[in-house]
């Protein structure tokens, strides 16, 4: 059966009798099938997983949002048991940042960009809330899916520039049917911006493969920007190719190392991101000037 700490003094007493590689999966709750695979990439190479339910404050740079997030801890408790989490973490802010007062992380440039320019101390405030659940967990390794790419590069730049003991292991982003990526948030569309919202991915594959045929990615992200916002429902906050490790703009055809094409749409009610590997270009068409 599932244990459910509540308090440090829980978590810690049923930590130590649990025996063997802690697997770790933080979550913020309103659990999905995103969230299902990363437990059960755990629970395939850890004795033990554990899981947090917590919606972190400090990583929210708009108190509605924090307000409106939505949240369903009976359906989420439900849902890592069913899924095999042997222990489930759900803690309270008070407790959690009591006396917990580290400095800044040095996060390099990663949070100077995307999210970090359109929400605000948002990656100081994650980097904050994993050091401390990495420190009470104490976890071998931690799951983190590739929907939150951007997320994902600043963790991994965290254990690194700190030095912590925890392997960071990225997980495939998990879509519905229509390409969707599964996200807590796709419960706040309307119904009109649901069945629409299969336009983000077709354009991200779309921009990709013309990006990967030769053409500048410049072209491929007004293209694609340009078949989203055909959506009166959407308007696109970003949609860039960025090297995959660094995260800096792709500016001309033919980048030889690693990309990803990133995106931010919003809809009435609700923010998406995506992203999505893009195949290096063999070819380039013959290159105009870069746009730096
Ligand atoms: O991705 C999330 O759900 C959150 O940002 C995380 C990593 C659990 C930190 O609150």
């Amino acid at each position: 059966m599932m244990r459910i700490a509540r308090t440090i003094a829980e978590l810690r007493g049923f930590l130590e009798n649990l025996s063997g590689a802690t697997g770790f999966v933080p979550t913020m709750g309103s659990l999905h099938g995103g969230h299902a695979s990363l437990v059960a990439a755990s629970r395939k190479r850890d004795r033990v997983t554990v899981c947090s339910l917590f919606v972190n404050p400090r990583q929210f740079n708009d108190s509605a949002d924090f307000r409106n997030y939505p949240r369903n801890e009976a359906a989420d408790l439900g849902l890592l048991e069913k899924n095999g989490c042997a222990l489930a973490f759900v803690p309270v802010a008070d407790e959690l940042y009591r006396g917990y007062d580290p400095p800044p992380a040095d996060l390099g440039r990663l949070d100077r960009v995307m999210e970090g320019t359109m929400r605000k101390g948002h990656f100081q405030g994650v980097a904050y809330v994993v050091r401390r659940l990495f420190e009470l967990v104490q976890p071998e390794r931690a799951y983190f899916g590739e929907k939150d790419f951007q997320q994902l590069a600043v963790i991994r730049q965290l254990v690194r520039s700190e030095g912590l003991p925890v392997e960071v292991v990225g997980c495939a982003t998990v879509r519905d049917e229509d390409g969707l990526a599964m996200s807590s948030r796709n419960v706040r569309l309307s119904a009109d911006e649901r069945a629409a919202a299969g336009i983000i991915y077709t354009a991200m594959v779309k921009a990709a493969e013309r990006y990967a045929a030769g053409i500048s990615p410049h072209e491929a992200e007004s293209e694609g920007r340009r078949m989203i916002e055909q959506h009166a429902l959407f308007t696109v906050e970003y949609f860039e190719f960025r090297t995959r490790d660094t995260l800096v703009r792709l500016s001309r055809p033919g980048h030889p190392g690693p990309a990803r094409l990133f995106t931010a749409v919003q809809a009435s009610a609700t923010r998406l991101i995506d992203n999505l590997e893009v195949r290096e270009q063999q070819q380039p068409a013959t290159a105009p000037p870069g746009r730096d």
